[in-house]
């Protein structure tokens, strides 16, 4: 049956949104007050790319939310700027224009009937505070839980929130794979220590936010990679198991079962003993994730790739030049291997897997290993691709782009027939926006953006996805 006849069994109110993060959508990052995020000063000494104007979002947003409505989508996800709110992250008074913006965002967004679907850190550290060692600071945790405490208080007319987006991307590429600030290359204690304290963070926010008895809902968002030995040999399906208990198990542990299972730790001080590498959990930690586990109201899983990892054996080693994030198979991680191509399996222009088939594996999986984990959105989904502008009076045909929703829409489906509770997907990207590591030809969004006029171009995605809700109702 095609497509636009199986999201008939969808219930009303599913949720159709497009995903942006603050950084990369508002520009404006100097006016009204903002301070510099942990991006602003790294962006400048790289010279490769500016984040402003991004896509303007910052004026912008009532032509955005227009277009979400036109092109049948009835939420968005969007993120605080921290830094608007609290420049240097410390402040004991918020910085008012700021606040006043985040109100006439939100309250464009329900005039205008798109639910907003809010995060408080979408990779955009304020530059005291990571000047101050990031998350690797648990001072800083205190700060987060203000700001998030703030938030709650402030902005009422919210009713969905997540704490901290991709904790693993975050740690991962910090201090592993080096292609964010401060560009650590298998610096293993810092990569592990970093996801544990921003669960913790995690978990106090939302045991926060239960005290206050607030109307509306909170939970985190994890990217899942799943991850597959290449083959049959012992020594690759050991590795792909350290590989998953580091990007996946430790943070699906800590989060809905509130503790890590002696087969993560397992697998992690393996990886730990490997790379003469540390984790400290301190007094107390397990008692915050074991009250926040059963309380997240959701998950927000994204979902873009799998890997298929081969073994090795010598040291970590990364050619990765800093200019993009292709060519996973130059990296390898001592321990937990290699990532390698699998014959058969399509690649996007960024060299990322596309395999429908795990992101139907990890909804199982999460349905299956965690019972606190109740309903599920996906978060974000979507297709990286370089893509020219369309001319006057055209419309960009990204049908490479529909055929991978398609398939990934597909596979939730499937999840869903046999009884994971999927409630929603964000497609990645609502209108273009700059990459973190590949700056503004990487474009994933519904929206074509001539960033040089900032004027929006509707894709054939965009139709797309308006016919498929339209099915719907
Ligand atoms: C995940 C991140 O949340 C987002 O900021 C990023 O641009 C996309 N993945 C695409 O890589």
């Amino acid at each position: 049956m095609s497509l636009l006849n199986r999201v008939k069994s969808l219930p009303q109110g599913f949720i159709w949104g497009g995903a942006t993060a603050a950084y990369q959508v508002e520009g404006s990052t100097k006016v009204a007050g903002k301070g510099k995020t942990m991006w602003d000063d790294y962006l400048k000494a790289q010279g490769r790319f500016s984040p402003d104007p991004a896509s303007d979002f910052y004026n912008r947003y009532p032509e955005d939310l227009a277009l979400s409505k036109k092109y049948g989508l009835n939420s968005i996800r969007v993120s605080i700027a921290w830094t608007r709110i609290f420049p240097n992250g410390t402040e004991q008074e918020p910085n008012q224009e700021g606040v006043a913006y985040y109100h006439r965002l939100f309250k464009e967004c329900l005039d205008q009937g798109i639910e907003p679907y809010v995060s408080l850190h979408h990779f955009d550290s304020p530059q005291t505070l990571f000047e101050d060692g990031d998350w690797l600071n648990r001072k800083n945790s205190d700060y987060f839980v203000a700001y998030a405490e703030f938030c709650f208080k402030e902005f009422t007319e919210v009713k969905n929130w997540f704490t901290i987006n991709e904790l693993i991307s975050l740690a991962y590429s910090q201090y592993i794979q080096g292609n964010f600030p401060p560009n650590h290359h298998f610096d293993v204690t810092s990569g592990i220590q970093a996801q544990h304290n921003e669960l913790v963070a995690h978990a106090r926010v939302v045991n926060l936010y239960k005290k206050l008895g607030l109307p509306g809902r909170i939970g985190l968002i994890h990217v899942i990679q799943p991850i597959y030995p290449i083959d049959d040999a012992p020594e690759n399906i050991h590795a792909a198991k350290l590989q998953d208990a580091f990007m996946n198990k430790f943070l699906l542990d800590g989060t809905f079962l509130g503790y890590y299972s002696d087969d993560t730790m397992e697998s992690i001080n393996e990886i730990l003993r490997l790379n003469d590498a540390h984790l400290e959990i301190e007094d107390g930690d397990l008692d915050i994730l074991a009250e926040a586990a059963p309380q997240n109201d959701f998950f927000g899983m994204n979902y873009y790739q799998n890997q298929f990892i081969k073994a090795y054996k010598g040291e970590s080693t990364n050619s990765f030049n800093g200019t993009g994030d292709k060519g996973t198979s130059s990296f390898k991680f001592k321990g937990v291997g290699e990532a390698v191509k699998k014959e058969g399996v399509p690649t996007t222009d960024w060299d990322w897997n596309i395999y429908p088939e795990g992101l139907y594996d990890s909804l199982k999986r999460v349905a299956a290993d965690y019972p606190n984990c109740k309903t599920i959105y996906i978060t974000e989904n979507g297709l990286g691709l370089k893509e020219d502008q369309p001319a006057e009076n055209e419309i960009l045909a990204d049908d490479k782009r529909i055929d991978y929703i398609d398939q990934h829409i597909e596979a939730i489906l499937r999840a869903r027939d046999e009884g994971v509770d999927v409630q929603g997907y964000f497609v990645w990207s609502l209108q273009d926006q700059f990459s973190w590591a590949n700056g503004y030809n990487k474009r994933y969004g519904l929206f074509f953006i001539d960033f040089a006029t900032q004027k929006r171009y509707i894709k054939k995605s965009a139709l797309w996805f308006k016919e498929l809700a339209d099915t719907m109702k």
